[in-house]
């Protein structure tokens, strides 16, 4: 039987123990994405604490995503010196690395948010490539792998929610089409960044009456697994669920988690 404190190789990826701290974000980085001093000293510490696998907190993919303050981003080869220091301080622990790369919300060059249904098709072929360069960032970091961001109703989140998606074009309509945009980002990042574990945190369920709903996430994830994903991290809804109680009804994600 193995145990938590046992090592594992997962593709791409090789773990001193199971556990994964989950993506968290501080909210402390400059405008731009630059990191400093007190976020090399949470990671630092974190790492020490003895955790197998570190997710960063969300980090956008692009320069011009106002979605969070403080958020990190890998959106500029000048970054990256500042995100290898990063990886080396937790790299130094005997720790992997993920980074999680999101996208809160596209802005025009107005700097106008524009919602999922009107952005253009080369939008949305735009913000594919900013995932793909991301990793590819991430990958000349020395991260262990990268985590698409697709759950708690960012970016990615909306666009592969019926009730938000809208769209008539290849990305819209069927769940096939709607999930477009999370296998184009997976197959490109295979292609560019193939030394990273990809892994994908998704809603299991949005929990919003319309929205992305247990069957179609599975579905989507069966998708994602035929295309090569290395990992899924199962979530929902904003963050999580309310008037969850210790020892009551903990582990609400786990007969989804059980399908795979
Ligand atoms: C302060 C704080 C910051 C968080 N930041 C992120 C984040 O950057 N990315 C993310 O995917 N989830 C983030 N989360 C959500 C957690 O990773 C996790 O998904 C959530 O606590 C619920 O756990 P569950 O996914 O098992 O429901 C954050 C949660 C908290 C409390």
């Amino acid at each position: 039987m193995k145990n938590i404190f046992e090592s594992v190789e997962l593709n791409n990826l090789r773990v001193k123990n199971r556990l994964v701290r989950s993506a968290t974000w501080e909210g402390i980085a400059a405008p731009d994405g630059s990191i400093g001093e007190d976020t090399y000293e949470i990671y630092c510490e974190l790492a020490k604490g003895g955790v197998g696998t570190i997710i960063t907190g969300f980090t956008s993919v692009a320069t011009n995503d106002f979605y969070f303050g403080g958020m990190m981003r890998l959106s500029d080869n000048k970054l990256i010196p500042q995100y290898k220091k990063l990886v080396e301080i937790i790299h130094a622990e005997d720790c992997a690395t993920i980074s999680q790369l999101a996208l809160g919300a596209f802005y025009d060059k107005n700097l106008v948010e524009v919602s999922e249904n009107n952005l253009s098709t080369e939008n949305v072929r735009e913000i594919i490539k900013m995932f793909i360069d991301a990793a590819i960032r991430a990958e000349l970091c020395g991260f262990d792998g990268v985590q698409i961001h697709a759950a708690h109703f960012f970016f990615l989140s909306r666009f592969i929610s019926p009730l938000i998606n809208h769209r008539t074009d290849e990305f819209g309509g069927s769940t096939a089409n709607r999930a477009k945009i999370l296998l184009d980002i997976l197959r490109g990042i295979k292609n560019s960044a193939p030394k990273l574990h990809v892994t994908i945190k998704i809603n299991s369920s949005d929990f919003t009456s319309g929205g992305l709903d247990e069957a179609e996430s599975f579905l989507i994830c069966k998708m994602l697994a035929a295309a090569g994903i290395d990992s899924i991290e199962v979530s929902g809804n904003g963050t999580s669920v309310g008037g969850i109680k210790a020892g009551v009804n903990e582990g609400y994600f786990a007969n989804f988690a059980a399908l795979g």
